[in-house]
């Protein structure tokens, strides 16, 4: 093909190319004319078949035609790329499905805690509040157990300089609420505490507690078993066991420890009780006098109870959750079948 034919046949092809409406078009294009068995690799061949003077014209307009094509074609392919784009914001589908983002849910921790929140202040308890980073004193000293006392070792903990450490249990705020109001005081204070502990099935370093305390003229043990067995029966249903132990705290006297029979095998024996029937809840006992007398109370016209509670317990046999690490793991899969 001499080089007057190829010009005029580059025209043609170019002008294929502006004229392509689709991008199938413009494939069909660039396969006729620049693909292995297309137009231009039959040309490249026949310029063998020209003079040695006409040869090298012919192979010049050869590559105009591969090159002007070439970028022909690219634009061709972007200018439908926007037009699509273009009109693609205009067309809107109403019948296409819309996208579901999904719905949050509770932690069960945090279920357990409004929970208990709710039940608490049908018996007239308001919701009070303390620092996780606490004083000595009223983690540990105002409470009845001085530097040297036992039960201190039990709660060995994160210190974070002197007398400032991450508090072991939610009862330094008993001492905070009585230290700031007069009698009578009636208060549930949930919060995180933290312990040097070895994490395992049933333990982690760091915890949440809920503290009660109600405090009157006249205030009795009997008080106590009824409002937590009362909260027992609300929280895990009306076929629930309560159980008082003996026990020792520095801050009650007398102390009690206490159990719900396991809502998980009604009792029978499983893996979240340890074959035992029951799960410890927490400590509780009547308030010690010796604590009135550090907060300015009257000893011998006042009266009270307190009580902790482990949430994570709670939840555990209120959802049948075999190992307390699954609620610090943030897996989405576990946590959204609660609630
Ligand atoms: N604070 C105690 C603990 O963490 C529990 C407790 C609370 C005991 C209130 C008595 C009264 O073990």
């Amino acid at each position: 093909m001499k080089a007057a034919e190829i010009v005029q046949l580059k025209e043609q092809a170019l002008d294929e190319a502006r004229r392509s409406g689709t991008a199938a078009d413009v494939e069909a294009v660039r396969i006729k004319y620049l693909s292995r068995k297309g137009v231009l690799p039959g040309i490249m061949d026949g310029l063998k078949a020209l003079s040695a003077e006409e040869r090298p014209e012919a192979g010049r307009r050869a590559n105009e035609l591969r090159q002007e094509l070439t970028k022909a074609l690219d634009d061709a392919k972007n200018a439908l790329q926007a037009a699509e784009r273009a009109s693609g914001q205009k067309r809107f589908d109403p019948t296409l499905p819309g996208q579901w983002r999904g719905l949050g849910r509770r932690h069960p921790i945090t279920q357990v805690v409004e929970e208990a929140i709710r039940i608490f202040s049908m018996l007239g308890f308001t919701v009070a509040d303390g620092p996780d980073i606490e004083t000595e004193y009223h983690n540990f000293d105002a409470l009845n157990t001085p530097a040297d006392h036992p039960s201190r070792d039990t709660q060995d903990t994160f210190w974070l300089g002197p007398g400032l450490l991450l508090r072991t249990q939610t009862s330094p705020v008993q001492i905070r609420v009585m230290e700031s109001r007069k009698p009578p005081v009636r208060i549930i204070a949930p919060g995180r505490c933290y312990r040097r502990d070895t994490t395992d099935a049933t333990h982690s370093a760091n915890f949440h507690q809920i503290e009660g305390l109600y405090v009157d003229r006249a205030v009795s043990l009997a008080d106590l078993k009824g409002d937590i067995t009362f909260f027992a029966r609300q929280m895990m249903g009306a076929d629930v066991k309560v159980r008082f132990r003996p026990h020792f705290f520095p801050f009650t006297e007398p102390s009690v420890e206490y159990d719900f029979s396991c809502h998980v095998c009604r009792g029978r024996g499983c893996r979240v009780c340890k074959q035992s029937g029951w799960i410890e809840i927490s400590g509780a006992g009547m308030v010690n006098p010796k604590v009135f007398k550090t907060v300015g109370y009257d000893p011998e016209t006042t009266m009270g109870y307190a009580f902790g509670m482990g949430v994570e317990r709670i939840a555990m046999i209120r959802f049948g959750i075999e190992d307390i690490r699954h609620l610090y793991d943030n897996d989405v899969r576990f946590l959204e079948q609660f609630g």
